[in-house]
């Protein structure tokens, strides 16, 4: 098989691609990503030494450039990871995200119906399902829940699902789409919660813990998303939706004090700050279908998930001292100054 993986310089996107060529040898991958801030080639260093991998820089969005890559490379299948993937940022400037989350999927979409895809898969998220309530455990998001989304970032992904739903009614384009939990692994960008407790709690610095910290997610090991994209593309069904979670709910204090203890770092670098706007109180995947209809189900659990995420960020220091040295320590500024 010839797989195109889109953003696979990110974060699940490189754990994707590494999934792939161990399991699968006889495929081909070629990864298209824009090299944006949350790209970074010095993650595929080891995949660039595989001549089943290449790597070609470009955007999504740009149609001519989209549709020549696809009339020169002609691959069967489409993985769209490829986007703006961080609410924070979307509630500062939304635009961008409307233009590689939205428009981006639909001149992937156009290219994979001119060239003759065989499959189109399209990541998407839990977030597309809006929020539950934090006193109703028994609540969870199913593959029926309606979208209703609050932030623009969410908002950008469900307007990317709704296309590709249409795509495969109106032109029988072959889609699948998987909605997946928070992830959480190697790789994962340090302004997202998990990386960015790590790093700043090995330099000593604050911890900022939006609101009471009460807000819940629901985490999932990156490895176990990437082994069930992997089994919805060879077994999923056209046109169906797969909700992708393990079952690992945590209030956002938990999880805080969670790598704290593995770090062995005091709970007194917790900070409290000002709320984000809108902020979603709770995320729960109800995985029933992937696991009855194609046999999906996690490896790891969240403390075990943990330790291996804080060793890797203890391993790798050099991949994230190089990020967090560069524009991030004006975004970390402008983001947390006033709050
Ligand atoms: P990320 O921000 O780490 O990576 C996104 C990648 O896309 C980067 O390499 C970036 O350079 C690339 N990119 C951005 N705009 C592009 C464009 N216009 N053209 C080509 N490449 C572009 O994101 P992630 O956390 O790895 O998320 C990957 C996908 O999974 C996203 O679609 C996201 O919505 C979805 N998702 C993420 C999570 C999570 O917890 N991180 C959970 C569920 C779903
Ligand atoms: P994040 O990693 O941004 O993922 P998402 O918003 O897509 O769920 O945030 C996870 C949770 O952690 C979310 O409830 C917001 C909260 N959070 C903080 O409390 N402090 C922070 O500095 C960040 C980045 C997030």
């Amino acid at each position: 098989m010839k797989i195109l993986v889109t953003g696979g310089a990110g974060f699940i996107g490189s754990n994707f691609v590494y999934y792939m060529l161990a399991h699968h040898p006889e495929d081909e991958i070629i990864c298209l990503d824009l090299l944006t801030y949350a790209g970074n080639l010095q993650t595929l260093d080891a995949a660039l030494q595989n001549p089943k991998f290449k790597f070609v820089k470009g955007d999504i969005a740009d149609r001519a450039f989209v549709f020549d890559l696809f009339r020169k490379e002609k691959p069967e299948v489409v993985v769209n990871f490829a986007a703006e993937s961080h609410v924070d940022r979307s509630i500062e400037n939304p635009e961008i995200f409307l233009t590689t989350n939205i428009l981006g999927t639909s001149v992937l979409m156009d290219a994979s119906r001119e060239f003759g895809v065989q499959r189109y898969h399209q990541i998407s998220t839990d977030e597309v399902y809006g929020d539950l309530p934090l006193d109703r455990p028994d609540l969870m998001f199913t593959e029926e829940t309606p979208l209703h989304t609050s932030s623009p970032y969410s908002s950008s992904k469900a307007g990317a699902d709704l296309l590709v739903m249409a795509y495969h009614r109106t032109y029988g384009l072959p889609v699948t789409l998987t909605r997946c939990s928070n992830n959480y692994g190697p790789y994962h960008f340090p302004e997202k919660l998990i990386p960015l407790i790590i790093t700043r709690a090995l330099d000593e610095k604050p911890v900022p813990v939006y609101g009471t910290g009460a807000n819940v997610r629901d985490w999932l090991y990156v490895g176990d998303h990437c082994s069930a994209i992997d089994l919805v593309l060879r077994k999923g069904k056209v046109g169906e939706t797969y909700n992708v979670g393990g079952h690992n709910e945590r209030s956002n204090l938990e999880v805080v004090k969670a790598v704290l203890r593995e770090l062995g770092k005091p709970e007194s670098l917790i900070t409290y700050v000002t709320d984000r706007k809108g902020h979603d109180r709770r995320y729960a995947i109800d995985p029933t279908k992937i696991e009855k209809e194609l046999g999906w189900q996690p490896t790891y659990r969240f403390d075990e998930g943990i330790k291996v995420t804080v060793a890797w960020y203890l391993e790798n220091k050099s991949w994230w001292e190089n990020i967090i040295s560069g524009d991030y320590q004006a975004y970390y500024q402008k983001m947390y100054q006033d709050r």
